[in-house]
């Protein structure tokens, strides 16, 4: 019943029979929709795919404030330095919450932050671009925030409790985060020629980096089948990005800009998008760590982490004399 349901590769998925009695009833309560909270009984390696995903996540939320806050201080005018600024504050946030849902599966932040700066963790491929114009700050906004709404949206109906309800809360601040992009590239677009070739610029620049982060084709994809029988994963990464290019084809049309795919064509049977070759070359040779940013991002994410330390030492004496205090107190 549920192996057959398993909508990509199914490899190595066992069905019910082939379960020990655990397994099988968990595997029932997942089936049943019904949410796996932190102190319930789960399978080792459902506690670690989800500890891969959330950490991973989280740590895309806080990388992914380098490339946009290195636009804070040029923002065009005050009113886009204080939407920036949100933005830019809200995926902090977000990586809040995400560590916060990983550290109830038993891993500690300093945990996770070791394996992302040892190269063990990763972070969304999408942020190891450089961002050479304002433009890119609309570009992220509407096409990075809207390939992560479309990824994140599903997210919310996964059946771990913890991450499903941080997704209700990152989805809802996403939605602006895409909105106040997609404006960028509208007041871009009608202004002046050069502005609007600013516009095109980025859109070119940012368009397959954005197919990418739904990650490789299902057919290379490690985890899908496993995460969707889990419903950790609840799409393929391919569904996913057709359900983006479909979206945000129109969009770019209604924005007066050419998307850099000369194989984009409407395919009436199959009510969707045919669309070019992805440079997987290009995707492996980021995820190696071999991209235009990727250095200069772990670079920051270091510094960051070893100049904090004192501060976070001087947080955990302060907790520690409060307890101390508090038992002292009984
Ligand atoms: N960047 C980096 N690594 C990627 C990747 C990407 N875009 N896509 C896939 N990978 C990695 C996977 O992590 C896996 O490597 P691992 O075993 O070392 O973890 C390998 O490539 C094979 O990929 P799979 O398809 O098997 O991996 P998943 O099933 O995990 O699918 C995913 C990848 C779709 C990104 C999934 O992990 C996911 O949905 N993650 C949660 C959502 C997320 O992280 N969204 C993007 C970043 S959040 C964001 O953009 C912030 C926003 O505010 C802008």
């Amino acid at each position: 019943m549920y192996a057959q349901e398993v909508k990509s590769t199914g490899k190595g998925i066992k069905s019910l029979d082939e379960m020990e009695p655990d397994e099988r009833a968990f595997q029932e309560k997942i089936d049943a929709n019904i949410k796996i909270e932190p102190k319930d009984w789960m399978p080792e390696g459902y506690r670690k795919n989800l500890i891969r995903q959330i950490s991973q996540h989280a740590h895309s939320e806080i990388v992914g404030q380098l490339p946009e806050g290195n636009w804070i201080t040029r923002a065009p005018s005050l009113d886009r330095k204080a939407i920036l600024l949100a933005k830019v504050q809200d995926e902090a946030g977000h990586g809040l919450y995400l560590y916060c849902a990983a550290e109830t599966l038993g891993v500690s932040r300093d945990q996770m932050t070791e394996q992302l700066l040892a190269g063990k963790a990763k972070y969304s491929s999408i942020f190891n671009y450089p961002t050479l114009t304002w433009a890119d700050i609309g570009a992220i906004g509407w096409l990075v925030d809207g390939a992560a709404i479309m990824n994140q949206v599903p997210i919310q109906r996964c059946s771990f409790g913890p991450y499903s309800r941080a997704m209700i809360r990152v989805c809802k601040e996403e939605s602006f985060h895409q909105r106040q992009g997609y404006d960028i590239m509208m007041k871009l677009a009608a202004g002046t020629d050069e502005q609007k070739e600013m516009a095109q610029d980025a859109l070119n620049r940012w368009w397959w980096p954005s197919l990418m982060m739904f990650g490789p084709p299902d057919a290379e994809s490690v985890h899908s089948a496993q995460s969707m029988a889990w419903k950790i994963k609840m799409n393929t990464n391919d569904e996913l990005r057709q359900k983006f290019v479909d979206q945000t084809v129109p969009q770019a049309e209604y924005l007066g800009l050419k998307v850099p795919d000369d194989d984009l064509k409407w395919n009436d049977e199959k009510d969707g998008y045919d669309f070019g070759e992805i440079d997987w070359a290009e995707f492996y040779e980021i995820l190696k760590g071999n991209g235009p940013c990727n250095k200069e991002r772990i670079g920051a994410r270091q510094k960051a982490w070893t100049d904090g330390e004192w501060f976070r030492e001087g947080l955990m004496a302060h907790a520690k004399k409060r307890e101390a205090r508090k038992v002292a107190a009984e």
